[in-house]
């Protein structure tokens, strides 16, 4: 038996990888394109163990995948690959509809002609599971209910509409084809190996290093944050017992306005490592200007999860960034070198043209 996963030298995908290897001998093909977002340092604890095969390729090279699939013949295939920061996405959307949308068609396809020529038993057995997010659904109200599996698409940024895309492709190959499909859409994660472009690992970094702490807009945006080993448990859950075709919105029920993620932040620093001149690292925060079309609140709904599959998250928030914050701090090497990277030239571009607001 064995599984591929693509897109698992990023965050969540190595997060799940060093996970399914801590639990289990199924040996696991990585295939990632190791685009600024692909860190093989993530994974560096793997370094000789045969349990992990890491191929560098495009999840849209169908010859590629193709050989991996009839080489390895894996009983499932897990589809973490994406270009996935929405800030991204605003300046140059074109990466995002090649992986997102045209890398997972063609994904599709290589895995679908697989999976026409395996034997029945094994056919009955496969699964395909994308891996995507809340970002789908849109924006929500103050007071609207929390995103369940059948609210409406919605997409506002080119990134949640290349994801919105793949979702409806994996949603036609199983409803056309038969291809046993799963797909999850959840909510903002958070952990070790975040790649320090994203909000809670960037003011992490920062605050450290004495630099501003970039607070978009009024800062009162509401995501909903889940602990990157509790979105990986619950994809190992669905992939066991998910029914086939259906979707399931994962999340922790940890609503919190950005404001409040940053002051937390800082509140932990302040305790861990405090400055030396005894002031807050909450002094580091700068407003400054919205990120265009920026989502005022995502909130799920997980209690189908909860209910058909008996997923529950192991961490609260405060558990969870107490380790998160634990971790990027005994850990400054991994920092370094993403940092040392095209890291730095995308910070510039980002910041240089948000004056203070
Ligand atoms: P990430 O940006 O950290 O990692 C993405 C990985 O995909 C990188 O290793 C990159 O090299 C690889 N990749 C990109 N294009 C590729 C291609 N064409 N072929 C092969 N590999 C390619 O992303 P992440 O935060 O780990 O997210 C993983 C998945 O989870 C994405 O599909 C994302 O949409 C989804 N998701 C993320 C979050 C979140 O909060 N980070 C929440 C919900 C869903
Ligand atoms: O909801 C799931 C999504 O969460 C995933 O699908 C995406 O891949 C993932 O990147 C994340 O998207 P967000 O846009 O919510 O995450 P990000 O960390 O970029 O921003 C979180 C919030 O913080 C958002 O409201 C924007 C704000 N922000 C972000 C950055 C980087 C700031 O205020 N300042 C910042 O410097």
């Amino acid at each position: 038996m064995t599984i591929l996963v693509t897109g698992a030298a990023g965050f969540i995908g190595a997060n799940f990888v060093l996970d399914w290897l801590a639990q289990s001998d199924e040996p696991v093909i990585n295939i990632d394109k190791l685009t600024y977002a692909g860190n093989l340092e993530t994974l560096a604890s793997l370094q000789g163990d045969a349990r992990h095969i890491f191929v560098q390729g495009d999840i849209g090279d169908t010859e590629l995948v193709a050989s991996l699939l009839a080489k390895h013949q894996p009983r499932a295939v897990i589809n973490f690959a994406a270009e996935s920061h929405v800030d991204r996405s605003i300046h140059s959307p074109e990466d995002f509809i090649q992986t997102n949308i045209v890398g997972t068609f063609r994904l599709l396809e290589a895995v679908r002609h697989y999976w026409g020529s395996l034997p029945e038993g094994a056919k009955a057995g496969f699964r395909f599971l994308h891996v995507s997010t809340d970002e789908v659904y849109g924006s929500l109200s103050a007071t609207d209910p929390a995103f369940t599996e059948t609210h409406r698409y919605e997409p506002n940024s080119p990134y949640s509409a290349s994801k919105a895309a793949s979702d409806h492709l994996v949603r036609a190959y199983h409803h056309t084809y038969g291809l046993p499909v799963l797909t999850t859409n959840c909510s903002n994660n958070y952990g070790p190996y975040h790649f320090p472009e994203k909000l809670i690992p960037l003011m992490i970094v920062n605050a450290l290093a004495g630099k501003a702490l970039p607070v978009y807009g009024d800062g009162m945006q509401v995501r909903d944050w889940l602990y990157v080993k509790d979105h990986c448990s619950a994809i190992r859950r669905v992939l066991q017992a998910g029914k086939l075709g259906e979707t399931y919105n994962v999340g922790g029920w940890n609503e919190k306005p950005n404001i409040e993620i940053v002051k937390t932040v800082c509140a932990l620093l302040d305790e861990l490592r405090p400055k030396a001149d005894g002031s807050s690292y909450s002094t580091q925060i700068s407003y400054v200007k919205d990120r265009p079309g920026h989502d005022r609140r995502y909130a799920i709904d997980a209690s189908k999860l909860e209910r058909e599959l008996g997923w529950k998250p192991a961490e609260t928030f405060e558990s969870g960034i107490r380790k998160t914050v634990q971790w990027y701090l005994a850990n400054p090497e991994w920092v370094a070198h993403v940092q040392s990277g095209a890291y730095r030239e995308w910070v510039q571009t980002q910041y240089e043209a948000k004056p203070a607001g």
